[in-house]
C-alpha cells in the first residue's frame, strides 16, 4: 500500500484497482466478424502485464452494423465470449490488472474503412445501414442514416444486454458504455446530432433517455458487485452543442441512475475540426463533473508524466487517469512510474522481476 496519489489504490463497488492508471479505449481495426484475436491478447497483456491498474478493451459493439469498420471489435455472437474470456484469463492470471469491456454502437460513424485505409464511409458496395437518433450525416460525404424508431431502439437494448451477459460469461470486471465522441448513444445526447420531436428530442431529460435507458438494461444484467463506467463527451467544441454545464447536469443524472464512474471526454460529435489544445485539456470538465455532480470521474487527454498524475488524484480533478497514445508508447508507463516516483515494492511480473535491477544509463 503506498501514499503516492497514483499508487494509491481505488474501488468502485467489489473490484479495486491497485492504481490509478487506466488504458484508455483504443480501436485497433484487427477483429474478424467482431472476434478479437492474438492481437488483443498481446495488446492488453502487455499493458496489464506493465503494471496499468484497469484496461478498457477497445469500443465493442453490440451488432455487425454498429461497428466502424470490419475490423472493429464485437460483442454480439457466442462466439465473440470464448475469444474475449482467453484475453480476460490472460489479464487475470498474469497481472493484478482488471480488465473493462467497452460496449459500443457507431450509430452514424458506421460502415467505413479501417483508419490505417483512411477511416472514410465505406464504398456503396460495401456500405452497409446506418441508424442514428436523427436523418443528419456525419460529414458531407457520410451516409446518411436512418432515422431510429422505437423497435429499433427496443432491439439495440436487447442487444446491450445480450452483451453485458456475454460480458458477464468473459468474466470482465467492469462494463464502460461508449457514451462519447458522436457515436450511437453520445449522438442521442448532443443536439447536433439529435433534433427529433418526440420523447427521445429536444430537452436534455429527453436526449438522456435512451442512454439511461441502455444504462438501466446493462445494470439489470450485471453482478452487483460489479461496476458500470460512461464515457462522454462533455464538451462538443461547437456552438449550440454540449456544454460543460449541460455535462455537470448528465453527470448528476449519471449519478442519480447509478453509474458508478464517468470517464470524461470530449468532442468528436460533428467532423468540425477541434482546436489544437495542449496540457490536461480535459481535466477541467471532469473536475467540475466529480466536484459538482459528487460522481468518481476518470480524466484523459495528454496524460503523460507520474508528477501529473499524482497532482491530479492528489488535487481531487478526477479520480483515475486514463492513458491512450502514451500506453502505446511505453506499455510499462506504471512500472517506469514506480521507479521514477520511488515506490520500491510496486511488483513486476515474477517472471520480469530481474528488470527492477536495470539501471538506465544516458
Ligand atoms: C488508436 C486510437 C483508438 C481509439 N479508440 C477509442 C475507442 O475505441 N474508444 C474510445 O472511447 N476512445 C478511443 N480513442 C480515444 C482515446 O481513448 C483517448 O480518449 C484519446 O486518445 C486521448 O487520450 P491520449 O491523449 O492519452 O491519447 C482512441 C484513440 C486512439 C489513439
Amino acid at each position: 500500500m503506498s501514499d503516492t496519489p497514483m499508487f494509491t489504490p481505488f474501488t468502485l463497488r467489489g473490484m479495486t484497482v491497485r492504481n490509478r492508471l487506466v488504458m484508455s479505449p483504443m480501436c485497433q481495426y484487427s477483429a474478424i466478424d467482431g472476434t478479437v484475436n492474438d492481437w488483443h491478447v498481446v495488446h492488453l497483456g502487455s499493458r496489464a502485464m506493465g503494471g496499468t491498474g484497469l484496461v478498457i478493451t477497445e469500443m465493442t459493439d453490440v451488432s455487425p452494423e454498429g461497428r466502424i469498420s470490419n475490423g472493429c471489435a464485437g460483442m454480439y455472437k457466442p462466439e465473440h465470449v470464448d475469444a474475449w474470456k482467453r484475453v480476460v484469463d490472460f489479464v487475470h492470471s498474469h497481472s493484478d490488472a482488471k480488465i473493462a469491456i467497452q460496449l459500443a454502437h457507431a450509430g452514424r460513424k458506421a460502415s467505413c474503412e479501417v483508419a490505417w485505409e483512411g477511416g472514410g464511409p465505406l464504398p456503396d458496395n460495401q456500405a452497409w445501414e446506418i441508424i442514428a437518433p436523427s436523418p443528419i450525416p456525419f460529414s458531407a460525404d457520410s451516409q446518411t442514416p436512418r432515422q431510429m424508431s422505437e423497435d429499433d431502439m427496443a432491439r439495440l437494448i436487447d442487444a446491450f444486454e445480450q452483451g453485458t451477459r456475454w460480458a458477464n460469461e468473459a468474466e470482465f470486471d467492469m462494463i464502460e458504455i461508449h457514451g462519447g465522441h458522436g457515436y450511437l448513444i453520445s449522438s442521442f445526447i448532443s443536439p447536433l446530432s439529435n433534433t427529433r420531436n418526440d420523447d427521445y428530442g429536444g430537452p436534455l431529460e429527453n436526449r438522456m433517455r435512451f442512454p439511461l435507458a441502455v444504462f438501466r438494461a446493462i445494470r439489470d444484467n450485471w453482478p452487483d458487485e460489479k461496476p458500470v463506467s460512461m464515457r462522454i463527451s462533455a464538451y462538443d467544441w461547437v456552438e449550440g452543442g454540449t456544454e460543460v454545464d449541460d455535462a455537470v447536469e448528465i453527470g448528476r443524472m449519471l449519478k442519480e441512475a447509478g453509474i458508478d464512474i464517468v470517464d470524461v471526454s470530449s468532442g468528436n460529435v460533428t467532423d468540425d475540426v477541434r482546436p489544437r489544445v495542449d496540457g490536461l485539456f480535459q481535466t477541467p470538465f471532469s473536475e467540475r463533473i466529480r466536484n459538482e455532480a459528487g460522481i468518481p470521474t476518470m480524466t484523459v487527454g495528454n496524460v503523460g508524466g507520474p508528477q501529473q498524475i499524482n497532482e491530479v488524484i492528489a488535487e481531487g480533478r478526477a479520480d483515475l487517469c486514463c492513458m491512450a497514445k502514451g500506453q502505446l508508447y511505453d506499455p510499462y508507463f506504471a512500472h517506469h512510474a514506480a521507479r521514477a516516483l520511488d515506490i520500491e515494492d510496486y511488483a513486476w511480473p515474477k517472471q520480469y522481476r530481474a528488470a527492477g535491477f536495470f539501471k538506465p544509463v544516458d
